[in-house]
């Protein structure tokens, strides 16, 4: 400061005192918040691989959602009560809430998933509706490593299309369900195409699941498949 006389214009003073430095930081933070949700958005409509972003969740887990996809159906033949359930990407637990409904005390849903924001809304719901101490969420890097309970039941809805190590997670799958139990997975017909999907059912016989049917859900591809009992 001392290097600069009264009267001559010091640059660094114009940040140091000027009001509008906070105000043109908050600017430049939404700025680049609105370009992240564009290049996000823009990614999803591009169908490139991407996580879904939870403050995008909304648009299809909704009021309307049951509508279209209604959970009791699509679960129903599936659910006992006892079982322990696996959701894996359950986002904000539209069929983890479903299926602890089925499921009771008895028994256990563990919803997984990987952004944290998800998790919370669907800690939410759960207290909300005095569901919390069946569904347990677990916070995942990505993976199924830190799941040690042998479970029934595993979905995979609209999520395996985001996973980097599809073989993995179905691996991973395959290893904690107990012979006979059954895996769902769903994949959006707007993000995959058949031939995508075909291979996926490759890629589950390969690692050991038997295809046992395709229940139909709308805006869906989806597979039922179980591994088989020892004999
Ligand atoms: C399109 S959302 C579907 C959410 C939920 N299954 C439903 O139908 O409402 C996909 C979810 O999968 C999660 N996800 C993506 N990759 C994952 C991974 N490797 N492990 C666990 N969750 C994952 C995302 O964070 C997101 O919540």
């Amino acid at each position: 400061m001392g290097a600069f006389k009264s009267g001559m214009f010091d640059p660094g003073r114009v940040f140091r005192c000027s009001p509008a430095k906070p105000q043109m930081f908050t600017a430049v933070k939404k700025l680049r918040k609105k370009i992240f949700m564009l290049k996000k958005i823009k990614k999803i409509l591009l169908f490139e691989k991407h996580t879904c972003p939870w403050w995008l969740a909304y648009t299809w887990d909704n009021r309307i959602r049951p509508f279209f996809q209604n959970a009791d159906i699509i679960l129903k033949p599936y659910m006992n009560s006892g079982i322990t359930a696996l959701d894996v990407g359950c986002g904000m637990g539209y069929f983890s809430i479903h299926m602890s409904k089925y499921i009771g005390e008895e028994g256990k849903v563990i919803s997984v998933d990987i952004q944290k924001e998800m998790l919370e809304i669907l800690k939410r719901r759960t207290e909300k509706s005095g569901l919390d101490n069946i569904i347990k969420p677990i916070l995942s890097q990505g993976d199924l490593s830190g799941i040690s309970e042998r479970i029934d039941f595993a979905l995979n809805f609209w999520m395996l299309h985001e996973v980097d190590s599809q073989k993995k997670m179905v691996k991973q799958i395959y290893d904690l369900l107990n012979p006979g139990g059954k895996y769902l997975i769903a994949e959006p017909i707007i993000h995959t195409s058949n031939k995508y999907f075909e291979s996926i059912i490759e890629m589950c016989n390969e690692v050991g699941f038997i295809v046992e049917s395709n229940p139909k859900i709308t805006f869906s591809r989806s597979v039922l498949l179980s591994k088989q009992k020892v004999v």
